[in-house]
């Protein structure tokens, strides 16, 4: 039998380096500022940073654009601090996955620089070029920043594609050339002793611009078989790919390992519960409670015993979940930890992003000046133009901007939050002298020991790790309930997701593990009154 794989017992925590801790007064967290925190993420207990790029970029697009995949930004410091960090890190237990972005490089890669000047460079075809009609795109293909995927490129009268910023320009992956610079450059990092990769956007390299298809193209799970044969297929990582347009079919393609692609893959149906299908995230509307729990319990029943899924509610892409789904003012600690328990209750690896163990909240954006990301900014424009009133441009952009998960970690109640000694690249939430890691961890309730005791439970109690899911009450408008059972144990896990109190029943006993209130320590479930984000685990007996 095959031994069980590390990553299965083990929890993430994705450093958004910029806004973590910043060592040197610029302003710009680095490297050294996370070496500094070690101390912290050994007391929460988590098993391995993914660490958002922190290699050479222009920053068009916070790093996600980067133009040497071999060389450290000097705002974030050099490959000694980050070899010492790998070192460090290991020394606590504590793994590095590294984020791969090899859709799309930087147009200031020397591969972009090379492959424009000329249609014959040797380059040339490690990008997708194509000749427009009288000065229009090649076609109607849209960039996820909004406009034109394509690029018109003076000096060979051509345009290039890029599905981001248009100094994202995609690579092309039907060039075995590409393919084979992607391998080395893997197989270095992974020689210099790093955890596993955490795959940008991974769904997206199989493109077929021609036919219009970005996602899920033909060839996709070809190159990340050929990518895990090249590459980490016998070492012992965690690989786990970004794929916005997955469902479970090709969830399970991706995880499955027999399939030797990747471990485990983000799927985001479960964080489209509060939008309007065909429409933009922009586009508001308030959750649909059941259609969450529906998507959440597909997943966790397609993968069981085949592939693997992660568990997450919050990256450096989306709102910080206490502003989205729970109570960020009057219920903000209840409502923090009884979202971390329906996650963390579930089959699979959670994810954690920095802050959400305080319960760090949304941002009070009040106008577009306050705004840094290049999506919000583009899409505030665009949105003007199309004749959107401001209001409710705003309201879209406080609701689901990225830089609500921006804005630099709290790490205290001095100035600037204890982020910096200089002045912060963002702002810090106006919150921190409430919410900032001192005062969590001087609060024995706080949120933030909530969510070590749920990372304990997940290396102590296997039923956590293989126990089978079976969602309860699937019709139920505000009680998320599911139990896990293996081998002769089975755990209840019953959350109310919202303000008012409900009364839940389960013909049984429950022997308390965690909750989010005080609680005897065994209950009987078959008349309960839920309150406010009310939590419990519960073993039955
Ligand atoms: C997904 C990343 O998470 C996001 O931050 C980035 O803008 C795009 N991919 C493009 O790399």
């Amino acid at each position: 039998m095959e031994r069980q794989k590390w990553w299965k017992h083990s929890v993430v925590y994705q450093i958004y380096p910029r806004s973590f801790s910043d060592s040197n007064g610029d302003g710009i967290g680095d490297i050294n500022g996370i070496r500094s925190k070690l101390w912290y993420l050994k007391e929460l207990g988590v098993d391995v940073i993914w660490l958002s790029p922190v290699y050479s970029s222009p920053n068009a697009d916070n790093g996600y654009d980067i133009s040497d995949y071999y060389g450290i930004s000097p705002e974030y410091g050099t490959m000694d601090d980050l070899k010492a960090l790998i070192f460090e890190c290991e020394n606590c237990g504590i793994k590095i996955m590294m984020d791969l972005v090899v859709n799309h490089t930087s147009d200031e890669h020397p591969w972009f620089l090379e492959a424009k000047r000329s249609k014959d460079n040797p380059y040339r075809d490690y990008y997708i070029w194509r000749k427009g009609e009288a000065g229009n795109p090649p076609n109607g293909l849209g960039s996820c920043f909004g406009g034109s995927a394509w690029e018109y490129s003076e000096e060979t009268g051509e345009h290039y594609l890029h599905f981001f910023h248009k100094k994202q320009p995609d690579l092309n992956w039907e060039n075995q050339a590409v393919r084979k610079e992607i391998w080395n450059m893997m197989n270095d990092w992974i020689d210099l002793g790093i955890g596993g990769f955490r795959m940008d956007v991974i769904d997206m390299i199989g493109k077929v611009p021609d036919q219009k298809i970005k996602e899920n193209g033909p060839k996709l799970h070809e190159y990340l078989q050929e990518m895990n044969r090249e590459t980490f297929g016998d070492k012992n990582l965690l690989t786990v790919g970004e794929c916005w347009g997955a469902d479970t079919e090709n969830g399970i393609l991706y995880s499955d390992p027999r399939q030797k692609e990747l471990d485990m893959i983000f799927q985001f149906e479960h964080m489209k519960a509060d939008e309007i299908p065909g429409k933009q995230k922009w586009d508001l509307k308030s959750l649909e409670f059941l259609q969450l729990k529906q998507s959440f319990a597909k997943w966790q029943v397609a993968l069981e015993g085949k592939g693997w899924n992660s568990l997450f509610w919050n990256n450096h892409d989306l709102p910080r979940i206490v502003s989205r789904w729970g109570d960020d003012k009057e219920y903000r600690v209840e409502s923090a930890k009884m979202l971390a328990t329906v996650l963390h209750g579930m089959k699979g690896t959670p994810y954690i992003y920095q802050g959400e163990e305080i319960g760090m909240t949304n941002y009070p954006f009040s106008g577009i000046e306050d705004f840094a990301d290049v999506e919000s900014i583009n899409m505030y424009h665009e949105r003007k133009k199309m004749g959107y009133k401001e209001d409710d441009i705003m309201k879209s952009l406080c609701a689901k901007a990225r830089d609500n998960a921006r804005t630099p970690m709290q790490w205290d109640d001095s100035r600037e939050a204890g982020f910096t000694k200089g002045s912060p690249w963002y702002r810090v939430n106006p919150n921190y002298k409430k919410i900032n890691v001192e005062s969590a961890l001087a609060d024995k309730n706080s949120v933030f020991y909530y969510y070590k005791k749920l990372i304990r439970l997940r290396k102590e109690e296997p039923v956590l790790v293989e126990g089978i899911f079976e969602l309860l009450c699937p019709k139920d408008e505000t009680i998320f309930a599911y139990t896990r059972e293996w081998k002769d144990q089975k755990w209840l896990i019953v959350c109310n997701f919202y303000k008012n109190p409900v009364a839940f029943s389960y013909p049984a006993k429950g022997r308390v593990i965690l909750s989010n209130y005080c609680q005897e320590p065994v209950l009987q479930l078959d008349k309960i009154n839920l309150r406010p984000y009310e939590a419990i685990i519960c073993e039955l007996i």
